[in-house]
């Protein structure tokens, strides 16, 4: 593809304005400017304009914070769901990559790539996700070792992975898992005497959950925080 044409589908310029925004040095190829319009795009060059780096338009991949009482799904009878939040003209296609319980806060992924969102979700590719947890009961440090060892989950005899665990407060943690099992977190504490008050998602893999989005709000990912989970 050519340049001015792929400025043309990733923003709201004309093609001409396009040509025009190259021509002055706007827009750089793999941090280069490039003035060369009709320069050809193998497809894995890096974009921007203004130092945006641009996407074409395709796959969507978003992040939300999610807030509570909104259920991870993208149709429910009964309660308001994370694809609620969103314009209806942005829904088309997406899904969910990763799960949260109702109750639960904070980063959620949402995308229309499939191949993407397996790629965050499968125990295999082993991605790790960071919680910050509010706990009833200060953690031991009997348990805190016991949730980095691996514990074993109620009706489920195999140990969970290897855990991270950071005591922030005295019964609030940050706990990094890199497992999906279904209510993980509550039962990783259950298994070690605790309970969890509350929930939040900070983080798959590299990408944070953005500090200026409040509760339902949501972004685009950016090219980097989309390719660093791929
Ligand atoms: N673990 C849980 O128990 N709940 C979530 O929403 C996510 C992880």
């Amino acid at each position: 593809m050519r340049l001015d044409q792929f400025i043309a589908t990733s923003t709201e310029l004309s093609r001409k304005d396009a040509k025009r925004a190259i021509s002055r040095g706007e827009v750089t190829v793999n941090e280069q400017i490039c003035k060369g319009a009709n320069t050809r795009l193998a497809g894995h060059e890096r974009v921007a304009l203004f130092g945006k780096l641009l996407n074409l338009p395709g796959e969507r991949y978003l992040m939300m914070n999610k807030p509570a009482g909104v259920v991870s799904a993208t149709t429910d009878s009964d309660h308001p769901t994370a694809l609620d939040l969103l314009p209806s003209d942005i829904t088309r296609n997406l899904h969910i990559a990763g799960r949260l319980d109702a109750d639960t806060t904070g980063l959620l992924l949402l995308t229309t790539d499939g191949k993407w969102s397996h790629r965050v979700t499968s125990p295999r590719t082993d991605c790790p996700k960071t919680y910050r947890v509010t706990l009833s009961e200060p953690l031991t440090d009997a348990a805190a070792q016991q949730l980095e060892r691996g514990v074993e989950l109620h009706n489920d005899p195999k140990p969970t992975r290897p855990a991270g665990v950071k005591v922030l407060e005295e019964r609030i943690i940050e706990l990094t898992i890199s497992e999906g099992r279904y209510h993980q977190v509550k039962r990783m504490l259950a298994a070690v005497g605790n309970h969890v008050d509350a929930l939040h998602r900070l983080r798959i893999g590299k990408v944070e959950l953005d500090t200026a989005l409040r509760p339902g709000e949501y972004r685009e990912l950016t090219p980097e925080e989309k390719d660093s989970l791929a």
